[in-house]
């Protein structure tokens, strides 16, 4: 317990494949991968974890079938409806990270609503990624710093790696620690390029539908387990943690 990651990131995926297996329409997959986040929120309130982000939508997910984008945002703006309250219960602020203004008008008033709600809480922060890619991301805080020097705000001389972060969507937020990615893919799909520099990933086979908190545990268990170098040497990193101890 005095170990675990400040913050967790992950890529819910397989919610397709699942509702295939059992014959069922893609949607099916999205409105049980529902059950699993509120399992995880709970899953990580309960251990203390501080910020958890939750990959839901990202910029590409645009181009699937039409049908399909607007029942996820249904389920969306329906979801989020139902969940403030035990937001507020378990003292959880939302946030999102994301192109807001692609969001229908329906599900955006939905979302300032909840993240007006529950902004007085001091539990855990959870991030929804929606909407999201990180090159999206690292363009707009391009975009930013750009028209803060053309403004005067800022000299390119004075631009700083701090700087990029300030200027990044999750700028209160630390670097996760830990990457989950379910359903057996090995890769990123444009999430959280910059912040996941020194993350320890996670990859498992368990379809998001079926993730549960001992499934959480696990993953968390398997970052305990590894040595974290940034880079220096496991030597180092030991003569640290016994000097620390
Ligand atoms: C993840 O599940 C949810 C979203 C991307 C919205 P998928 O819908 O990608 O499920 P698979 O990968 O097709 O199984
Ligand atoms: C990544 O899943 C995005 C989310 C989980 C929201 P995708 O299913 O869209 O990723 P790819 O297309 O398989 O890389
Ligand atoms: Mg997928």
């Amino acid at each position: 317990m005095q170990r675990l990651p400040r913050h967790i990131a992950i890529i819910m995926d397989g919610n397709g494949r699942w509702a295939k297996e059992k014959g069922e329409d893609r949607l099916f997959g999205h409105l049980h991968g529902v059950e699993s986040v509120r399992n995880i929120v709970e899953g990580c309130a309960e251990l203390g974890i501080q910020n958890l982000t939750l990959y839901a939508f990202s910029t590409e997910n645009w181009d699937r079938p039409e049908y399909e984008v607007s029942g996820l945002m249904e389920l969306l703006v329906d979801t989020i409806h139902k969940e403030v309250p035990t937001l507020n219960k378990n003292n959880i602020r939302l946030h999102v990270i994301g192109a807001m203004d692609m969001l229908p008008e329906a599900a955006k008033k939905e979302l300032n609503d909840a993240l007006e709600e529950t902004a007085v809480n001091t539990g855990l922060n959870l991030i929804m990624a929606l909407s999201y890619s990180s090159r999206w991301e690292i363009t707009n805080a391009v975009n930013g710093i750009a028209k803060a020097v053309k403004e005067g705000l800022l000299q390119p001389k004075d631009i700083t790696q701090e700087t990029l972060r300030q200027y990044l969507t999750t700028s209160q937020f630390p670097d996760p620690e830990l990457m989950i990615r379910t359903s057996g893919e090995y890769r990123i799909s444009n999430f959280l390029l910059y912040q996941l520099a020194y993350a320890e990933l996670y990859f498992t086979s368990t379809l998001w539908p079926d993730f549960r908190k001992e499934n959480l545990y696990e993953a968390i268990l398997d970052y305990q387990g590894r040595e974290r170098r940034f880079g220096k040497t496991g030597e180092q990193i030991k003569k640290e943690e016994s000097t620390n101890s």
